[in-house]
């Protein structure tokens, strides 16, 4: 019970990683307020964790957390564990990149993300932690992967940065940064339907412990950094990627 009458917010919560955190930090004790832009899978995802709350908000439209925040405002006057975990993919070669999934891209996953932990961090006055969700994409160089590579790096700045302006306050800012896990993310790649399958097998491949990650491997560290346990630990970047990375 790490997480007992802890205020949590996670952002993209509805699906994948996100919504295996919440259940995690509900598991946990944690009040879970989340968020995403489908209400048929907020709708469920409340529904299999007692207590928790949803709300529609799309991170690409800054002001869109404003219900959110209120709610936990006039609930609980706080927030003490951040999840900032919105994120979309594509794959697009270089020569095809356009002006417009540029933006789309980065809108979520850097520039969102970022006004998301702004928006929050009034309710941020005690001690507490951030976690953002990376990708190994950051500092891999995968073909293709330029749009999204060049957000999550970018994010990985915002996070070290957060790290550094907020530790006098007493917030931790960490980021964990997945490998290839079995999400709907896959499906929402912008490849079409038929290619999925060679996606897939091809980054198995790539991974050297030969499996994709489940989404409750990515949430247990995030609950280990947003958690006390990890009271020592800011502004670092977890990859947990089955050995991706380092080996
Ligand atoms: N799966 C992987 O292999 C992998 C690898 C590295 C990093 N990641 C990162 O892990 C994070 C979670 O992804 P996932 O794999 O769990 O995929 P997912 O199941 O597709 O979940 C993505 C989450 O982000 C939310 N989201 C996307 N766009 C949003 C927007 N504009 N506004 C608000 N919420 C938005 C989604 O909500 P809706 O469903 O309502 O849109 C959903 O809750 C992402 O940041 C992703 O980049 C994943």
């Amino acid at each position: 019970m790490r997480f007992r009458d802890k205020v949590v917010l996670v952002v993209g919560g509805n699906s994948g990683i996100g919504r295996a955190s919440a259940e995690g930090f509900a598991a946990e004790g944690a009040h879970v307020f989340l968020t995403g832009r489908d209400q048929k899978t907020i709708d469920e995802t409340v529904a299999a964790i007692p207590g928790a709350r949803g709300f529609r908000a799309d991170i690409s439209d800054i002001e869109s957390s404003a219900e959110v925040i209120a709610a936990i405002r006039e609930a609980h006057g706080r927030i003490d564990v951040l999840f900032v975990n919105a994120g979309i993919g594509a794959f697009v070669p270089v020569m095809e990149v356009t002006a417009q999934q540029w933006d789309e891209i980065h809108d979520v996953n850097l520039r969102g993300c970022f006004f998301a932990v702004q928006k929050a961090l009034p309710l941020m006055t005690g001690p507490g932690a951030i976690v953002i969700t990376g990708s190994i994409g950051s500092v891999a160089a995968v073909p293709g992967n330029v749009i999204y590579a060049s957000a999550k790096a970018g994010l990985r700045a915002v996070a070290r940065t957060l790290a550094a302006e907020l530790i006098g306050q007493g917030i931790r800012v960490n980021m964990v940064s997945p490998g290839p896990t079995e999400t709907p993310i896959i499906n929402r790649s912008g490849l079409p339907a038929e290619a999925v399958p060679g996606l897939r097998s091809m980054m198995t491949q790539a991974v050297p412990m030969k499996r994709m990650g489940t989404p409750e491997e990515i949430a247990r560290p995030v609950l280990f950094l947003a958690s006390d346990e990890a009271s020592f630990i800011t502004g670092i970047d977890l990859f947990v990627d089955g050995g991706c990375v380092e080996l």
